[in-house]
């Protein structure tokens, strides 16, 4: 089953909590938490308080709280998400000069451990640690800000991934993000994704937040009956 993790970086911040139980009551899996520090890219989101915050919802309904670190140097922050309540961390190889001693550190807090990597940057850089991940993000925009449109490059890649995931037997999820829409997420699912990022398809536009999130199901659907 693929699941569906909105990202609450373009939800409304002073509804925030109702609208992360709007997205999971309309069946969202994971809640995706975008953290940005100004300086791996240019914006500042949220912390580990948003983290805690968003806990005892995860805890009430079973989401999971799938954290995305756009931040130099995650390693100084690493515990500080864990004890805020993440089921998922991931770190961007970019950042990540060891990438296999932060993989250790974040299981080593009990936490799942993901790595992700920019548009421009190759697959090859995430070879040796494939096998020691519980999923590998392909952004899909440049990492920065939400409402991006999707670059179509993105699925050769996610399909390359997929190859050397099977290759090794690996059972990681594979996760997609940035400018994943109802018009494209069919295509995404069928190169072989199995989580879908989504904050503006989920949290703005046309109808409530059931509506599109319907809409979304509804393509990943097709693709899964394929
Ligand atoms: C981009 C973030 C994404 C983004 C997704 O830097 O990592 O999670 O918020 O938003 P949409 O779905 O609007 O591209
Ligand atoms: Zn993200």
């Amino acid at each position: 089953m693929v699941k569906l993790a909105p990202s609450i970086l373009s939800a409304d911040f002073s509804q925030l909590g109702a609208q992360a139980r709007a997205a999971i009551e309309a069946g969202a899996d994971w809640l995706h938490v975008d953290v940005m520090d100004g300086h791996f890219v240019p914006n500042i989101t949220v912390g580990p308080l948003v983290v805690e915050a968003l806990r005892p919802l995860a805890d009430e309904t079973g989401a999971w709280l799938d954290v995305h670190l756009m931040i130099e140097a995650p390693d100084r922050y690493l515990a500080d998400f864990a004890h805020a309540g993440a089921d998922l961390i991931t770190v961007h190889v970019e950042t990540c000069p060891h990438l296999h001693r932060t993989v250790q550190a974040i299981k080593g807090l009990g936490v799942r451990a993901g790595v992700t990597l920019n548009p421009a940057t190759p697959l090859a850089t995430l070879e040796e640690i494939l096998p020691d991940v519980d999923l590998v993000l392909v952004m899909s925009v440049s990492p920065g800000f939400g409402g991006q449109s999707y670059i179509p490059g993105s699925t050769a890649k996610i399909r390359r991934l997929r190859g050397m995931l099977d290759a090794i037997g690996s059972s990681a999820w594979l996760e997609v993000d940035g400018g994943i829409k109802v018009s494209n997420a069919r295509e995404v699912v069928e190169a072989g994704a199995t989580v879908l990022v989504a904050g503006s398809a989920v949290f703005q536009g046309e109808g409530t937040i059931a509506d599109r999130i319907a809409a979304l199901r509804r393509e990943i659907a097709a693709a899964e009956r394929r």
